[in-house]
Parts: structure tokens; C-alpha cells; sequence
């Protein structure tokens, strides 16, 4: 079940998955872990973060977390998608070894997804398990790479493919830390908060779509953060290791998106920038299908292009889209299962879809 308490700094979510996990959102609350958090049975903490990280926030975690008196270490990765690799998975075993982070230890992940899958990789093996907490920076950790407990790194050219399902004992946003966010990162974020509205949450939609500009306040993604959490957390509750299929909702708009990551070589698209046109792909294909009104087509695209997310890509032959969508992580016996819309805030999961559908809507967006 899910609960919550407000007050005027933190809101804070009950997950609860194998591991109780409160998600706390606030503004300004990074430096009061502790109030937070109960650090007194841990015998050590391993700070893990990566370098843009550190300096902008390192110092004033590691006085939070020094605050409780327990012995701490710091790890610094190197920024971006490389990081997340099993040679930084060994080097965060030896860090952890020559740091006598013993079973007792607790590792607090400071940084993007990136950070938060590595940390809780490792967290998930040494020891056969240690616990972790997720303190995410960016917009996207916030809403949804902290929550959940997908862990890992990538392996062979692919992405995400050794890990595990290791749950957080808690998860601390705080939204003050996504002022330093470069725009394309929060773009980045921005397309899984529209993910969430066109999938998920239709009010969630309408309140983006009603925004005139592009910027944010600190309230207003508070508000965006835990509305999201909400749902990822509703979500996780119902399918946590995605056996279910109700987790399959969170990938709308990613059978496009990985397809174009893959055939794109992660070259030219950033993953947000391949999600939002996935996303307008999927709204195409919901509208060939009979189940959204066409109406809701420049509804949907005119919101991505606002918040500078593309619609159209270009120089992708939609061949090699149709290939790769078969090779989606989601793909069972051949069958591609998609996430539909039947209208805003109401996706659908596990949808077949003719080739020759998916050949006309991808020829229309690759321009
Ligand atoms: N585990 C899951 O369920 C899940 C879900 C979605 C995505 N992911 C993974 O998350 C990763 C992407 O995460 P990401 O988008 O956070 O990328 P990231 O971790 O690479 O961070 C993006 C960039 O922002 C910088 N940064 C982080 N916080 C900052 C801040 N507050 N101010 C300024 N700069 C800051 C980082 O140093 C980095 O350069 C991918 O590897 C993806 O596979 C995991």
C-alpha cells in the first residue's frame, strides 16, 4: 500500500516492495539526511557519485553525512553513459573492499541514473547484498531511475543488460539540486514526465500543456516530482520484478526510442530526445489502430516541441526502425507488444501491431 504525509518542506511516499522504501521529495533537503534517514545501525557509508556531481554538491553531502558520526568514503566516477560498466563495477568492489564496508555498510548514490544503476548494482552483489540509498540529481533519476529498483550496467554493445531487481532503503529528491541541470538534461527528464502524462496521468498533461513557458520553478517541479514518484511508485508496488506486465506502461514511447538509440548508435539523439519521438510514433500508431482520436495528434507534438523536444527525426532509414522494434526488450516470440493511448492519460499495454502500420507512421515521422 501506498501512504503519505505532507508538511511544508518534504513529502514523503511509502513504497512498499520487498523493502520498505520511503521516497521524500523536498526543496532544500539534502543537507538534513539524517532527519530522513536512520543511519545508526550502519557501521560505514561509501559515498558514490560522479565527477560534475562532486563538485557541485559532494561537499555538502559529505558534511550531512558526516553529521552522523559514522566512518565515510567517497568514490568518484567518471561522468556519463561509460561509467556504467562492469569495470566500474570492479573498481567500486575494490573501493568498497579496501574501505572495509562490511555487511553492515551502506552505499548513498548521489548522481543521474547513471550513478544510481552502478551504485545499486554493486550494492546488490558485494557481500551477496548491502543496503543503498538513492539521493538522484537529475530530473530523470528523480522521476524514475531512483524508483523501482532496476539496477545494473551495460554489457556487450547493450544497454542494461546484466542487473538485477534490488530495491533502495529510501529514496531522497531533492529538487533544489536540479537548478544546475544543463537544459538538454532536464530535457531529458522532461520526456519521461510527459511519458507519465500521456501514459499515466492525463491531469499531469494538461498542466504541462497549459504551462506558457518553458522553465520551471522550484514548486512547480516539486509538484511535478512527487506526482510522478506517485505514479512510478503505484506502479512498482503492483510489478515489481515486471512479471505482470503492469510495469510495461512505463515504456511508452520506448519501443520507437530504443529502436532509434540502436539505429542512430546513441550518436545524434539523446535517450529523451529518442523517447519523445517514440512517443509521437506511438500516438500515430494508436490513432491507425481505432484507439485515439486524431485530434489529439498536434495536441501531443505541439507539447513535445515546446519543452524543445524533437517530433521528426531525420537521415534514419524506417527500415531499420521496423528491425530494430523487433528487437525490443519487450518483444516476446516475434511479437512486439506496444504501448498504446486510448486517449491522453489512458495508455494501454501488450498491443499487437500490423507491419505494415508500423511501416507508414515510422515513414511519416523519419522525414
Ligand atoms: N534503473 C532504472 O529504472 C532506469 C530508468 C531510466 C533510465 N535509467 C538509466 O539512467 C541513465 C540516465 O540517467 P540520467 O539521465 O540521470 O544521466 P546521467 O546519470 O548520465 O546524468 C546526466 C548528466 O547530468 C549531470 N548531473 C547530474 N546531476 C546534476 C545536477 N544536479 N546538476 C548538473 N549536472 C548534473 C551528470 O554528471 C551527467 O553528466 C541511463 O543509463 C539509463 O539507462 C535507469
Amino acid at each position: 500500500m501506498m501512504s503519505r504525509k505532507e508538511n511544508s518542506t518534504e513529502y514523503v511516499i511509502k513504497l512498499e516492495t520487498v523493502r520498505r522504501c520511503p521516497i521524500v521529495v523536498g526543496d532544500g533537503i539534502i543537507n538534513q539526511l539524517e532527519r530522513y534517514f536512520d543511519f545508526s545501525g550502519y557501521s560505514g557509508i561509501a559515498l558514490l557519485t560522479d565527477t560534475t556531481v562532486q563538485k557541485l554538491y559532494g561537499q555538502r553531502v559529505m558534511k550531512a553525512l558526516e553529521a552522523t558520526g559514522k566512518k565515510m568514503s567517497l568514490l568518484t566516477l567518471p561522468v556519463g553513459e561509460r561509467a556504467k560498466s562492469l569495470n566500474t563495477v570492479e573498481r567500486g568492489y575494490r573501493f568498497l573492499l579496501e574501505n572495509n564496508i562490511d555487511r553492515k555498510g551502506l552505499i548513498c548514490a548521489l548522481g543521474g541514473g547513471v550513478v544510481g544503476d552502478v551504485a545499486g548494482y554493486l550494492a546488490s552483489t558485494y557481500l551477496r547484498g548491502i543496503n543503498y540509498i538513492q539521493l538522484p540529481t537529475t530530473l530523470l533519476a528523480q522521476v524514475d531511475s531512483s524508483i523501482g529498483g532496476k539496477v545494473g550496467v551495460n554489457f556487450g554493445g547493450k544497454k542494461n543488460m546484466v542487473g538485477s531487481f534490488y530495491q533502495p532503503s529510501a529514496i531522497i529528491g531533492d529538487v533544489a539540486l536540479l537548478k544546475s541541470l544543463p537544459p538538454a538534461e532536464m530535457r531529458n527528464g522532461l520526456a519521461e514526465v510527459i511519458k507519465y502524462g500521456l501514459a499515466m496521468d492525463g491531469e499531469l498533461f494538461r498542466l504541462l500543456d497549459q504551462k506558457k513557458e518553458r522553465e520551471f520553478t522550484t514548486a512547480e517541479l516539486k509538484d511535478i516530482v512527487i506526482r510522478c514518484c506517485r505514479l512510478k511508485a503505484g506502479i512498482v508496488e503492483v510489478d515489481e520484478t515486471e512479471r505482470t506486465g503492469q510495469r510495461a506502461i512505463l515504456n511508452f514511447g520506448h519501443t520507437v526510442g530504443h529502436a532509434l538509440e540502436a539505429a542512430t548508435k546513441l550518436q545524434e539523439l539523446s535517450h529523451g530526445e529518442a523517447v519523445a519521438i517514440g512517443m509521437a510514433a506511438a500516438a500515430r500508431i494508436s490513432v491507425e489502430v481505432g484507439g485515439l482520436d486524431r485530434s489529439n495528434i498536434p495536441v501531443i507534438e505541439n507539447l513535445l516541441s515546446r519543452f524543445g523536444l524533437p517530433v521528426y527525426c531525420q537521415g534514419v532509414n524506417p527500415e531499420d526502425l521496423i528491425g530494430a522494434t523487433r528487437f525490443d526488450k519487450k518483444t516476446t516470440r516475434g511479437q512486439t507488444g506496444w504501448v498504446l493511448l486510448k486517449g491522453i492519460g489512458n495508455g494501454v499495454t501488450n498491443q499487437p501491431v500490423a507491419d505494415d502500420v508500423v511501416r507508414k507512421v515510422l515513414t511519416e515521422i523519419c522525414r
